[in-house]
């Protein structure tokens, strides 16, 4: 008597359940702000390694993202393999999850990536069904050449070419949302189109966990404070499972100072964004460590509320931000963006706090006691102090 063989029967995820994979902004390291397009299986895993060691596992970092570049070529029946940067995507993938963390790849909707490697176009649900085999748990998608795809289409009917490549773009993203879905394995879904069309108002509709807002970040107090400090007025579209994206950490990367690290670190918590470190983990200083894992900057980020945080008082170059917090704390940023020490006040109204708050100062680690209707800190050039009120 033969016996039937029963097909793998695979569940397709609900869209609801899309927004379970990241109730708070999605922690851990991506390859690229580092390695860029040297990056190799080894450093993948000496991430891995260093993840745990340094302790920032523990801290919450738990994706392992490798970022463009490990693509190869379709074989005859489409499936994408790895380039020899990358031997085996299944055994890196198994030796991330052996350590407790989760796996992250990238890939395009269009033909190919930003770095000219493979895209998925056209393989969709191929490509999908291969990062679920390889045990993938979050995919960064990236338009990159999509965008003359959209722009050929535009081309062939001006008059209505804004929205030809706004719904173009809207469908690449709806489709591999639903091919991963239909994997049945969960994954974070991460938009990367450099903020265009408000991709805030629809991301989170069609699936998006997050997006990001801007352009590639560098690791230049400029590029950064500009980012972060343009997030300004899009609070609102945030909350759990579904973030704005400033983009990927630089801490650690080199070309600022640690008070303009601090201030990166601290902008990034009270926007409630990805932490995702960009540096080389194999090779952190103490400095660099004290940044990435201080617990309040990162419970700030992670505050189960899912608030994003907003500005609510700017003077030339000085701002106050602030993140109401679960618990009915309130997390403020008092930033100081010129070349000059100065002293910056937070009147606690402003900030959504009683008139009577305790205040803890973060990165000093200290409760500076009870304050009344506002607090003023000097703070440093390019710096900031980081505060708790209670
Ligand atoms: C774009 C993205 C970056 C990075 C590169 C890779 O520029 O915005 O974050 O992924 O592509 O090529």
């Amino acid at each position: 008597m033969k016996f039937l063989r029963l097909l793998p029967f695979v569940v397709a995820l609900p869209l609801a359940a899309q927004q379970r994979v990241a109730l708070t902004p999605p922690m851990g390291w991506n390859s690229w702000n580092h390695f860029a397009g040297r990056v190799t299986d080894a450093d993948v895993r000496a991430a891995a390694d260093a993840i745990v060691s340094s302790g920032m596992k523990d801290a919450g970092y738990i994706y392992v993202n490798i970022d463009d570049t490990w693509e190869g070529k379709r074989d005859a029946s489409g499936v994408l393999h790895t380039n020899e940067k990358f031997p085996d995507m299944k055994a890196l993938g198994d030796y991330i999850h052996s350590k407790g963390l989760k796996f992250g790849i990238y890939s395009s909707p269009g033909p190919q990536t930003c770095a000219r490697f493979e895209g998925s176009y056209q393989h969709e649900e191929q490509d999908a069904k291969t990062w679920a085999e390889w045990g993938v748990d979050y995919i960064k998608y990236d338009l990159c050449s999509y965008r003359t795809i959209m722009r050929e289409a535009a081309a062939k009917d001006p008059a209505n070419g804004e929205k030809i490549q706004s719904d173009l773009m809207r469908q690449a993203y709806q489709k591999i949302s639903d091919a991963i879905r239909k994997t049945g394995r969960p994954m974070v879904l991460s938009l990367c189109q450099y903020g265009w069309d408000e991709v805030w108002t629809w991301a989170p509709a069609l699936g998006g966990n997050l997006w990001r807002t801007t352009g590639d970040i560098s690791d230049s107090y400029l590029s950064m404070s500009q980012i972060g400090f343009s997030q300004a007025g899009l609070s609102k579209y945030a909350g759990p499972g579904h973030w704005n994206d400033p983009d990927m950490l630089e801490v650690g990367n080199g070309r600022m100072t640690a008070e303009e690290y601090r201030t990166h670190m601290s902008l990034w918590s009270l926007l409630a964004a990805p932490l995702l470190a960009g540096n080389d983990l194999s090779k952190m200083s103490d400095e660099t460590k004290s940044i990435l894992l201080n617990k309040e900057a990162i419970a700030i980020d992670q505050d189960a509320l899912g608030k994003q945080g907003d500005r609510v008082w700017a003077k030339g170059a000085l701002e106050v931000w602030a993140k109401p917090l679960s618990n009915g704390k309130v997390a403020v940023g008092l930033f100081n963006r010129s070349l000059e020490a100065a002293p910056v006040s937070v009147r606690f109204a402003d900030a959504g706090a009683k008139s009577s708050a305790k205040v803890r100062d973060v990165w000093a680690g200290k409760d500076l006691g009870t304050k009344q209707g506002s607090y003023t800190a000097n703070v440093a050039p390019h710096g900031v102090v980081l505060l708790i009120l209670e």
